[in-house]
């Protein structure tokens, strides 16, 4: 008898909580629900989580704000994890086959066509965060609230892990949006939101009640028909990096940081400097790490993207911790020039395997003593405490990142060796362009290590090291490793 007035009348044991805590009685005697519409709700909101990991990292090369870029960064190794998860859970629930790689309802994909192929920074952030990420958010607060509590409890979970973490996101992009909009930019795409929002429509809204056999239901009379606007012209992933205007002398190889941190001559807490240089210049990988991702997008299988994204964002967080180390030295980064031509070079130059190859042999590599764990010792030894927590955790993530590498780029070879000699070749084949960056203007290969040295020295106190403040060595004859090139 599952009557309401049972369920109101049941005691449990000294009137504990009952049912674990999930819901109360009458909640658990209500039976309108079933695998097969929970599933196809998972799946369109799979669709959704997936194409927009895939869209952000898709624009974090050619976005220009490096805010942005960081943000897009951690937001789509966050819609990965959801994907993941969605995954994990559909794939438990009896339906095989699972049918996760179908785009579940046209006008969905087309909604998603629109935002990746949309022109710019402005048009992105409103259709991904604005549209996208709040119809992912209302259809997870609906699943969860209509999902039984007991018998779907595993998804009700989900739902509620994802509003927790993605609410946060959708805040990001409110405030984003409130810095970077006005409000006759916003005028400007009324059409185009329209258009968006007629996708959704189409789709039901994502509401359970319709088309949740996974079919494509009946349109709705009073919805226009949609049709491509931005996405008549497929996506062209931009493979060159672009920075803010904060950013400047890009080109700029003047200064060997790796060249220092190796010299015995010089202390540590100097090397800190470099460091910190080196953390935030780290931006490239993401810009590099994206391409990768793009361009292999169908060739890999999802778990392959789900970690690299997580690389991908750890990448960006060593950035930060640049940022914000130069910042704890009361030091100016936008004075410095960043590097960009690592990633400009490998991502115009080499295709995405050999891109990955270069990218597992320069980790490999971080991981004898002379690496990550050197760079740690120096922050322990240099008096500075966030370098060294910095380069603690840094070291982690490197090893984390090697063994990611072991995962998905090295069984491509018999050996290690091979693979890493892909790597090596790869790496060797990238022309470096140092003399003729110089003479097309686009450098002077400025030294900035005085200037950037003797503003630290200041505020540390102390009198510069000679010999380290008439440090000069450039990248015209090595790479990071440290491996001679031919000029
Ligand atoms: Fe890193
Ligand atoms: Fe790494």
């Amino acid at each position: 008898m599952n009557s309401p007035t049972n369920a109101e009348q049941y005691q449990s044991y000294r009137g504990l909580p009952v049912l674990a805590g999930l819901c109360s009685m009458e909640r658990a005697v209500e039976s309108q629900w079933s695998v097969e519409t929970s599933t196809s709700q998972l799946k369109r909101l799979h669709y959704l989580t997936r194409r927009l990991h895939e869209t952000l990292t898709a624009r974090i090369t050619a976005e220009p704000i490096y805010e942005l870029k960081t943000a897009y960064s951690h937001h789509a190794y966050l819609l990965a994890e959801y994907t993941s998860a969605i995954r994990k859970r559909v794939g438990e629930m009896r339906v095989p086959p699972l049918g996760l790689e179908d785009v579940p309802h046209d006008s969905l994909k087309l909604l998603m066509d629109e935002i990746i192929s949309s022109p710019t920074t402005e048009t992105l952030l409103v259709g991904a965060y604005e549209v996208v990420l709040s119809a992912i958010l209302d259809a997870a607060k609906q699943l969860q609230q209509a999902a039984h509590p007991l018998a779907d409890a595993p998804t009700v979970r989900l739902m509620k892990l994802l509003q927790f973490e993605l609410l946060e996101v959708a805040e990001f992009g409110r405030q984003a949006i409130a810095c970077l909009i006005s409000q006759q930019q916003r005028e400007d795409m009324a059409h185009w939101l329209a258009l968006l929002a007629n996708c959704l429509k189409h789709a039901g809204n994502l509401e359970l009640t319709s088309a949740d056999d996974g079919s494509q239901g009946d349109l709705p009379g009073d919805v226009p028909e949609v049709a491509p606007h931005y996405s008549k012209t497929p996506f062209q992933y931009q493979a060159e990096p672009r920075r803010d205007e904060r950013f400047h002398d890009s080109y700029n190889a003047g200064v060997n940081p790796e060249a220092f941190l190796y010299d015995e001559r010089f202390s540590a807490r100097d090397k800190t400097l470099m460091m910190y240089y080196k953390r935030i210049r780290e931006i490239d990988v993401p810009e590099m790490m994206a391409s990768i991702l793009y361009e292999l997008r169908d060739e890999e299988p999802w778990e392959f993207h789900m970690e690299m994204s997580r690389q991908l964002w750890d990448e960006a967080r060593h950035a930060m911790m640049g940022e914000v180390g130069f910042l704890s030295l009361g030091l100016d980064w936008t004075k410095i020039p960043i590097n960009f031509t690592w990633s400009r070079n490998l991502n115009l130059q080499l295709n995405a395997r050999e891109r990955h190859g270069v990218l597992f042999f320069i980790e490999q590599g971080l991981m004898p003593k002379t690496g990550k764990k050197y760079e740690w010792e120096v922050g322990c030894d240099s008096g500075d405490g966030l370098s060294g927590m910095f380069q603690d955790f840094d070291w982690a993530d490197e090893v984390l990142h090697a063994q990611i590498g072991r995962r998905w780029y090295m069984p491509r070879y018999k050996t290690l060796q091979e693979s890493l000699a892909f790597g090596d070749r790869s790496w060797t084949k990238v022309v470096s362009q140092w003399h003729a960056y110089r003479e097309q203007g686009l450098t002077e290969h400025r030294n900035w290590w005085p200037d950037l040295y003797q503003e630290a020295c200041r505020r540390w106190n102390v009198a510069p090291d000679p010999v380290a403040l008439a440090f000069h060595t450039t990248y015209e004859e090595s790479r990071a490793d440290l491996k001679k090139i031919s000029p």
